[in-house]
């Protein structure tokens, strides 16, 4: 459930319709509702209710510090997978105590910016990046306190850029040499180790490897126990997809996900961490976007907006759909037709959808994409020289501009000219 609903036949985000945003920051935007970001939080923690936990919102999905400051305020951790995200969330007023570091590459540097700024625990992903970690803690005189990502090899069923539990992906040290891992981490003296690490995928629409994964862990706790680890924290990734479509299988909602995880691992009386991003953010953000021309080609209609590739890739990345719906609400029985929806980007590939439905339109009218709070803004470039589109959030009958559209000056003067030219 979303906070985008057709009032009077108009598009909403809670009370602000969405054309008195679009008058005042022109086209295109991104708008975020408050009340559906809170909802989706509230939703995660309080399916882990009578367990000792912490849900890491993965600010990777839509980063913008009011939406941090507005997950935070309501008890959410972060979950950073950079240098920089890490300083964004301090900025938002994160404590170092409610983030954790992810992130297969993480350089000395973001180690020790991190762990001198605090940190609630790193996710190591390999043992170099490990010697480094107690490296960098021994520098500074202070102990990193860490998970291992363990592969625990198992098919997240989800788009395979976004899979990343398999034993041929990047991520994590294989589960079964977990024992040796964590045996090696026990002699670094600038490290305690707290705990097991786990992601296996984004847009999960099942629950069962989930439930393959959580049970290997589940396993490994016992027996890194049995070996004389304390292991009191279970990082369990993120990853729980959202329905995309109206029409589409609903994904399993975070109370039966939350059922799952005490099932698999409620007995071991660890606390438990989950880093969940798309479905905080997803279905809580719209991009809005113009109608620029209706152009008729062979045999089909286009529609070309004002918002683009560079705006929203996911389309263009992973053939992702989104709802695209008119802000104007049609009209009851009004026949639908196929337009093929594209940006004003020079490549083909800037295609939002084919032959999709839609009312009648016209050059001016506006239409909102549906779900594309997570994975939208932050993914967005300015390819052709087109600015990051604003951001604007919504609570109850007040919006505010928390990114604004950069100038083309402030484009242009970015660049610096050698002196031989
Ligand atoms: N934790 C880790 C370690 C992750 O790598 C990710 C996502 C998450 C948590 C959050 O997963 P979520 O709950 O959002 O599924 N750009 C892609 C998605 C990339 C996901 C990367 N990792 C997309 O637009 O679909």
């Amino acid at each position: 459930m979303d906070h985008f609903l057709y009032r009077d036949g108009a598009l909403h985000a809670e009370d602000v319709p969405i054309s008195e945003i679009a008058a005042a920051v022109g086209t295109p935007f991104y708008v975020y509702s408050t009340a559906t970001l809170l909802r989706h939080f509230q939703l995660f923690d309080d399916a882990l209710e009578g367990t000792d936990h912490l849900v890491c919102y993965a600010m990777k999905a839509a980063s913008n510090q009011a939406i941090l400051k507005t997950l935070a305020q309501a008890g959410a951790g972060m979950d950073v997978v950079s240098g920089g995200e890490y300083l964004r969330a301090k900025a938002a007023g994160v404590p170092g105590d409610k983030i954790v570091f992810s992130g297969v590459g993480k350089t000395a540097d973001e180690i020790r910016t991190t762990l001198s700024g605090g940190i609630r625990q790193f996710n190591v992903e390999s043992e170099p990046e490990m010697e480094v970690i107690n490296a960098v803690a021994l520098e500074l005189g202070v102990i990193a306190p860490i998970t291992v990502r363990v592969n625990p090899d198992v098919d997240a069923k989800t788009h395979a850029k976004i899979a990343t539990g398999k034993s041929e992906n990047k991520f994590g040290i294989p589960i079964a040499r977990a024992s040796e891992v964590y045996a090696h981490a026990a002699t670094l003296p600038g490290l305690e180790v707290i705990g097991i690490d786990v992601h296996i995928g984004s847009q999960l629409t099942e629950l069962e490897p989930f439930e393959l994964a959580y049970t290997k862990v589940a396993e490994l706790t016992e027996h890194l126990r049995a070996e004389g680890h304390n292991i009191r924290r279970l990082d369990l990734g993120g990853g729980l997809g959202i329905p995309y479509t109206r029409a589409n299988d609903a994904p399993p909602l975070p109370v039966e996900y939350g059922a799952l995880i005490k099932k698999t691992l409620g007995h071991l009386n660890c606390e438990i961490e989950i880093e969940p991003g798309r479905l905080i953010a997803g279905n809580a953000g719209l991009m809005v976007s113009k109608v620029i021309y209706v152009k008729s080609g062979e045999g089909r209609d286009f529609l070309i907006l004002d918002g683009a590739m560079n705006d929203l890739i996911r389309p263009a990345m992973y053939e992702a759909h989104h709802d695209i719906v008119a802000v104007q609400e049609p009209a009851p029985g009004v026949e639908q037709q196929p337009y093929d929806i594209v940006g004003p980007v020079c490549e083909t590939g800037d295609t939002f959808a084919k032959q999709r439905n839609m009312p009648p339109l016209t050059p001016g009218d506006l239409v909102a994409f549906r779900s594309a709070g997570a994975y939208g803004a932050v993914m967005a470039s300015e390819y052709n020289t087109r600015p990051l589109i604003p951001e604007v959030l919504v609570h109850g009958d007040q919006f505010a501009v928390i990114r604004e559209r950069p100038s083309f000056d402030e484009i242009i003067n970015r660049d610096t000219i050698p002196e031989w030219l």
